[in-house]
């Protein structure tokens, strides 16, 4: 059976578009595969952070992963500084990484040249994150488009180390592309990101994922409630699509057209959807956070039974390789 691998970076509560995006489908992984997920915060501390905020970030991440249907007794969540092997193979694998293929990494190229001064971290990204999915020999691992590079880097890496030191010891994992599209923020400009600060939260209270909403960009040809619009173009429409079923969609986009609807009557109704779907999940995380210890004895599970497979992994790397 394949193993699924994924990583998520500690940003705190997890938006709309993270959970469209990626984790509604690692929730549905969980019961056709072995999955590891995992809380990246040793990628968290490449540029500048303060520990008090990385500590609770990452704490509201595995509050929103738990809340949001990733249960720990079907697959394994942890903290990647729990286990410390992720940096120590990622060191391993730094000694058959070419630089120039780190160097030509499309978000390595965006993020240093806004950048004065590049720490060595940011150029080792990729390496850690081979490193993470190859430390449980994981052969399926769910990503966005934006890390496809990133995968083919660890390909490449697995395949360096293989050559050199034992034949397929590590295969070679492919990337389960989510089937949603990106969804993009409420000013309908930019991909959803907590960094632009255009997110509804997974957790936001009714009223306010409602006053979000309400302003929210819609199709800029329906000035008037009487202008009629297009349902492709407008970033409502496409939430209707990840909220509510084919034939409220259909609806929707029919009182779009005919402007039987003003942006306000689409609204009320895709927000009815979202809550449909997100109550259940903002109680959850309520009781979870009333009662920490679930959380705190979860991560602590899924650190040692990953930990143990990481254990494993680095015997046999560390034999075949001469050290000690
Ligand atoms: N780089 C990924 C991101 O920013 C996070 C990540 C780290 C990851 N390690 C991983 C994703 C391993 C998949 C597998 O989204």
């Amino acid at each position: 059976m394949s193993t699924i691998f994924s990583g998520i970076q500690p940003s705190g509560e997890l938006h709309i578009g993270n959970y469209l995006g990626a984790v509604k489908n690692w929730v549905e992984l969980q019961s056709k595969y072995e999955c590891i997920y995992c809380i990246v915060d040793y990628h968290a501390i490449i540029g500048d952070f303060e520990p008090e905020s990385l500590r609770r970030r990452t704490r509201q991440m595995a509050v929103s992963l738990m809340a949001a249907g990733i249960d720990p007794a079907k697959s394994t969540l942890f903290v990647q500084s729990m286990v410390p092997e992720h940096t120590e193979l990622a060191w391993i694998f730094n000694t058959v990484t070419p630089v120039g293929e780190l160097e030509r990494q499309t978000q390595y190229k965006d993020k240093s040249q806004r950048q004065e001064s590049v720490n060595a971290g940011l150029l080792i990204y990729p390496v850690l994150q081979a490193a993470d999915i190859l430390l449980y020999r994981a052969d399926l691992i769910p990503v966005g488009e934006d890390q496809v590079q990133h995968l083919e880097l660890a390909r490449d890496v697995a395949r360096k180390w293989n050559a050199k030191f034992a034949s397929e010891y590590f295969p070679e994992p492919k990337p389960l592309l989510t089937a949603t599209r990106r969804i993009m923020g409420l000013d309908g400009q930019a991909k959803m990101s907590k960094s632009l600060g255009n997110t509804i939260g997974l957790l936001e209270s009714q009223e306010d994922v409602w006053a979000k909403l309400r302003p929210a960009v819609t199709d800029p040809a329906r000035v008037r409630k009487t202008d009629p619009g297009t349902p492709e173009v407008c970033n409502i429409y496409n939430l209707h699509k990840a909220f509510n079923d084919a034939a409220t969609v259909e609806h929707v986009a029919t009182q779009c057209r005919t402007a039987g609807w003003g942006c306000i009557d689409c609204k009320k109704v895709l927000m009815d959807g979202m809550m449909r779907e997100l109550t259940p999940i903002r109680e959850r995380a309520r009781e979870l956070e009333a009662h920490p210890e679930i959380v705190t004895d979860a991560l602590a599970a899924g650190a040692a039974k990953s930990g143990e497979i990481a254990r494993r992994t680095m015997t046999t790397v560390r034999e075949t390789m001469g050290l000690r």
